[in-house]
């Protein structure tokens, strides 16, 4: 078989980092083998069977335009988004992406670009007939940044997320397997503050969580699992503690209203001294090899705080089998990826699948 993403990988390359990200996406949707045939691995997660266990990140399909080309890649489901209720640009800065080739990251400050759900729930229409049934589609959520900045006061903002997230929830359920809601994007001032505000778990989770139900009654099947992303650091920027995290964790876990967690985002920290040319009021995430320590690390805590049904995906800087392999025996059921896709290609999919099938599940 041609290997496609070779001979389209240096092409690629050659354009800045958006363009090519965008010129990716089209080759995904023309009708060519990717990739040989996909590693089967089966995880079941409350009748959820996810092909094998590795899964494509949130950001790369932010509007599910390739997900059939995305499933020829190999990978054992697919989260894409976030999705927002209404279309937005992201940040008007320039540029926007960079690869940072010498350690093996991304920079990004793109802040929320999106279509919008009702392109969205049409290109999963679309791909409804042509998707592989067996890789469990994963829809990422997250409330629209101008309503945010709108909002008059912090009740107010919450008052928002539960409205554009109860909006996205009814639009995405018929088409996905479980909901992500991301209130952890590094690039969107106000987002992460929101994440840690006292009264999330209250007047955001628990509605939510309600919603769901009203809809799993209405179809007469189970309620959607919802997970929330998490930051590779607290509010402060500093590494999590076992306390501060689970300071943010455990009134969602108390109150029944999250069922996992994805760790992690991408780092702002990282930031400053990786990329010292972002803007300053936009510091951006850094993704890729340095996320590595402390996405790891972060699992680490929150398999320790999480109760044991819950589901724990791994998420930050794998470029090797043997990171992926690190993520599950820290305790995550699942891993994802995005950065290593983009500097090792789909090859580094069927490695980790390969390598995670020799792991003993917990
Ligand atoms: C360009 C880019 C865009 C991203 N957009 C999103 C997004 O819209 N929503 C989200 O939850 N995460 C987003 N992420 C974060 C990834 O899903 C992932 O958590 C992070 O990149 C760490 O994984 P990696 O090191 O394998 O890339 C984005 C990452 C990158 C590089």
């Amino acid at each position: 078989m041609i290997d496609y993403f070779k001979f389209f990988g240096h092409l690629i390359r050659l354009l800045p980092p958006e363009g090519a990200h965008r010129l990716g996406q089209s080759l995904l949707r023309l009708p060519i083998p990717l990739a040989p045939a996909p590693v089967s691995d089966s995880f079941t997660w409350k009748s959820i069977e996810f092909r094998n266990r590795v899964g494509l990140a949130a950001g790369f399909d932010k509007d599910a335009e390739s997900i059939v080309g995305e499933s020829r890649l190999g990978f054992g489901y697919i989260e894409f988004g976030t999705v927002l209720a209404q279309p937005h640009l992201g940040n008007a800065v320039r540029p926007r992406l960079v690869r940072l080739k010498r350690e093996s990251a991304l920079w990004n400050c793109l802040g929320f670009p999106s279509r919008g759900v009702h392109v969205v729930v049409n290109n999963l229409r679309a791909s409804e007939t042509s998707r592989p049934s067996n890789v469990p589609l994963v829809a990422n959520i997250g409330p629209h940044p101008a309503r945010l900045k709108a909002a008059a006061t912090e009740s107010h903002c919450l008052e928002i997320v539960l409205a554009e997230l109860t909006e996205l929830t009814t639009a995405l359920s018929p088409f996905c397997k479980m909901l992500v809601v991301n209130l952890s994007s590094p690039n969107t001032p106000v987002l992460r503050s929101l994440l840690h505000h006292p009264k999330i778990a209250r007047e955001v989770f628990v509605p939510l969580r309600r919603h769901l139900l009203s809809i799993a009654e209405a179809k007469k099947c189970q309620r959607l699992p919802l997970l929330l992303k998490l930051p590779p650091e607290d509010i402060n920027r500093e590494e999590w503690t076992e306390s501060s995290l689970q300071r943010l964790i455990s009134p969602m876990i108390e109150s029944g209203v999250i069922d996992g967690v994805v760790a992690t985002n991408s780092s702002p920290k990282l930031s400053s001294s990786l990329y010292p040319n972002a803007p300053r009021d936009l510091p951006g995430g850094i993704s890729g090899k340095p996320l590595l320590v402390r996405s790891l690390a972060t699992v680490e805590l929150a398999r320790k705080i999480l109760p044991s049904d819950s589901l724990l995906i791994g998420c930050g800087g794998i470029t090797t089998s043997d990171d992926a392999v690190a993520f599950i025996r820290a305790g995550a059921d699942l891993v994802q990826l995005y950065t290593g896709l983009v500097y090792h290609g789909p090859q580094l999919v069927r490695a980790i699948a390969i390598a995670l099938r020799m792991v003993n599940r917990r």
